[in-house]
């Protein structure tokens, strides 16, 4: 395990406002209120819940879900499907085809030796890759469809392509014909409820013909997995899925906090996630300067914004790598030089990517520190 900086503070009453900057924090108390609501969200439905580990990238937290009734976990590449089953995670769904030999051949080793894993193929290019991998395998591997409902991302593009797929793992003594997977990204940014519905709609018009193809194929499928947070409440009610891969539920960010999530009720998930950073310059009249920049946050969404009471009112810009600068609000008190201030990012998945450390924290304590072991692990 890496160094933390942080580490002696672990357990002192008070110790979260003595941590090393930046730091990524988790307010405990929220995290397990966003998983705890998530579960029994799903439980309510009748889906299962295979929370996407893209999110957070922390065989911990993946944990916590799990022993709150998670199925499993999704990871997003074949690397992180690695990380994920060398931790000892089980229940792995990798949501990406992988198509590297290297990948290939280590997913290949891990499942021989136990590991609990699915795939997801796109094209019979990349079942056959899998299948020369396997050769001699006494356990076949759970594979999916992957289909393509309008992303064009990945996935196969016509009914006719999935039906060729799922039969080919269905006649396939190595890989093991286990469902379909569908998920849209982008629809889930799409802030308004009703605009976000018409728009996935026509997407899940695209997966029941393909399921319904499958079925009068004899090839129904057992798993139907996909969703994100932004689609959840459509995914919840439209009975089609049998599992959700909702991810940022978990932390929330500044891009999902403008996203109404449910039609008649305020969003259900709280901010758990956010970064403290400290004022490390108060010179200049109407702004102060933070250690917190474009290495901290990632820069694909808005801005972050200021959470907690350190610093009301102000904006956050960044000023650079390493910095960023608050522009104060003239009705309130400017932070003093050494004080901290806290902001919510504005895209969890890739500004956990640039950190190795969750501080969790319970008020003003550091209660544990869990690595972000999967940070840095990309691609398929
Ligand atoms: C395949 C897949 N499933 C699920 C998710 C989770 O979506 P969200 O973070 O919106 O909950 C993602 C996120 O990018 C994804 O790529």
């Amino acid at each position: 395990m890496r160094y933390s900086p942080n580490a002696s503070l672990v357990g002192f009453p008070g110790s979260a406002k003595r941590i090393t900057t930046p730091a990524l924090m988790v307010d405990y108390a929220k995290l397990k209120a966003n998983i705890a609501q998530m579960t029994e969200r799903c439980r309510e439905v009748g889906l299962a819940l295979r929370p996407h580990g893209k999110t957070h990238k922390c065989t911990r937290l993946a944990e916590l879900q799990i022993a709150s009734g998670a199925v499993g976990v999704c990871a997003a590449t074949g690397r992180e499907g690695i990380a994920f089953a060398r931790a000892g995670l089980t229940g792995i769904l990798i949501t990406a085809p992988v198509v590297q030999y290297t990948q290939i051949d280590e997913l290949v080793r891990l499942h021989a030796e136990g590991a609990d894993i699915s795939i997801v193929i796109d094209h019979p290019e990349v079942a056959r890759r899998w299948e020369k991998a396997l050769a001699g395998s006494t356990r076949p591997l759970p594979a999916l469809v992957d289909v393509d409902i309008g992303m064009n991302r990945t996935g196969a593009l016509t009914p006719e392509a999935a039906l060729e797929i799922a039969t080919l793992l269905k006649n396939s003594a190595l890989l093991k014909y286990s469902g379909v997977q569908a998920y849209s990204g982008r629809v889930q940014h799409i802030n308004d409820f009703a605009e976000r519905r018409k728009a996935y709609g026509v997407q899940l018009d695209r997966l029941k013909t393909v399921l319904e193809k499958l079925r009068a194929n004899g090839l129904a499928p057992e798993i139907v997995s996909g969703g994100g947070t932004g689609t959840f409440a459509i995914d919840a009610v439209a009975g089609i899925f049998t599992e959700s891969q909702a991810g940022s539920y978990v932390f929330m960010d500044v891009e999902y906090a403008a996203v109404q999530l449910f039609p008649a009720m305020t969003n259900p998930w709280q901010h758990s996630l956010f970064l403290r950073a400290s004022v490390v310059s108060a010179n200049v009249p109407g702004q102060v300067t933070v250690n917190a920049g474009i290495k901290s946050f990632a820069t694909d969404g808005p801005a972050p914004t200021i959470y907690g009471d350190t610093a009301p009112g102000m904006l956050y810009e960044f000023y650079g790598d390493e910095y960023g600068r608050l522009i104060l609000d003239p009705d309130t008190v400017p932070p003093v030089l050494g004080s901290t201030a806290d902001l919510f990012t504005s895209h969890c998945d890739p500004t956990i990517n640039l950190h190795d450390w969750l501080h969790i924290v319970e008020g003003d304590t550091l209660v544990d520190i869990w690595e972000i072991d999967a940070r840095g692990v990309l691609g398929s």
